[in-house]
């Protein structure tokens, strides 16, 4: 079984021929809402791809609560300890520019009500599970709490550093899988400098700090996969990309989908590299996030 805990977003996305710089009005295309959030993509990715998965967080009384709970049912992911509070659902706004790269700004609203007093309240869920999968899009104290009591505890704990913000060092030695795409693996630590060239000084900071396995997914360049022992490139499928929202998140839950039901580092890997690779080729988060039986077509 896995748990998400993590944040649960309404996506208000324009697509647009280029991102606005600072002080700029652009006039954009499409206006669409969509359910999203780190955590609740990842909880997705996983429940399409067939694991039983579980989601903590909080949403607020509003209906964009209301479509994003609908989205985690209706992708197999149990919802029954997700919480209603008075703060407002977190929205993010996103602008997709016409090569699918974008930009997003998230309000967080109800993520920010995650809090240690939740946690405990969900501790058979918590224990029960063996896999836990974590990212930045609930308090940073929360995360870490989290990692403190159920590392080590015959548990896989999985952290996404999106966005990037610094990660204690007690905690890093906590982590068996940190996820961080190009840009955030140079900037969760401030015991490293973050303009050092090319991802090994920080492949070997990170690893000596405990770390156990560090996955950098590097966009259409594939990703990187190192431990202690070795390290290893894996390339990514070539596919026409419309927008890469959820495309980390795609590939964490898959890759934890995988895992768990016992295949290896690197089949898991491979196998999350497909599902990402489909998830950029369809617009939006939750809507872009592939089915287990549109994977196993394509193997
Ligand atoms: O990773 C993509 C997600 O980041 C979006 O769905 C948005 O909600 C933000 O959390």
């Amino acid at each position: 079984m896995i748990c998400v805990v993590g944040s649960l977003n309404m996506d208000l996305v324009i697509d647009c021929q280029r991102i606005p710089s600072v002080g700029e009005t652009v006039i954009g295309k499409q206006f669409h809402t969509i359910p999203g959030g780190k955590g609740a993509n990842q909880a997705v990715a996983c429940g399409r791809l067939g694991a039983e998965t579980y989601m903590l967080g909080k949403v607020g009384n509003d209906g964009f609560a209301d479509e994003v709970l609908t989205s985690l049912n209706e992708s197999n992911v149990n919802t029954k300890w997700i919480q209603r509070c008075s703060e407002p659902t977190g929205v993010a706004i996103i602008s997709v520019d016409e090569q699918g790269g974008n930009s997003i700004i998230v309000a967080m609203g109800a993520n920010n009500t995650v809090s240690k007093e939740y946690i405990v309240s969900m501790k058979d869920v918590l224990e029960k599970s063996n896999i836990i999968i974590l990212q930045h899009e609930i308090p940073l104290t929360t995360v870490e709490y989290i990692i403190d009591c159920y590392a080590g505890k015959r548990k896989t704990i999985v952290l996404n550093p999106a966005p990037a913000m610094e990660v204690s060092d007690h905690v890093l030695s906590k982590i068996d899988f940190l996820i961080p795409n190009e840009h955030e693996i140079k900037k969760i630590s401030s015991g490293i400098s973050s303009d050092l060239e090319g991802y090994e000084p920080y492949i070997q900071y990170y690893l000596d700090k405990g770390v156990k396995n560090i996955i950098i997914t590097l966009g259409d360049e594939g990703c990187l996969h190192a431990t202690q022992k070795e390290n290893r490139k894996y390339p990514a499928r070539k596919v026409a990309a419309v927008d890469t929202t959820a495309a980390g998140d795609t590939f964490v839950g898959a890759f934890c989908a995988e895992y768990e039901r016992g295949l290896n580092v690197e089949q898991a890997i491979s196998f999350a590299t497909i599902a990402s690779s489909v998830s950029v080729t369809r617009k939006g988060a939750q809507t872009s996030i592939p089915y287990l039986y549109e994977i196993e077509e394509m193997l």
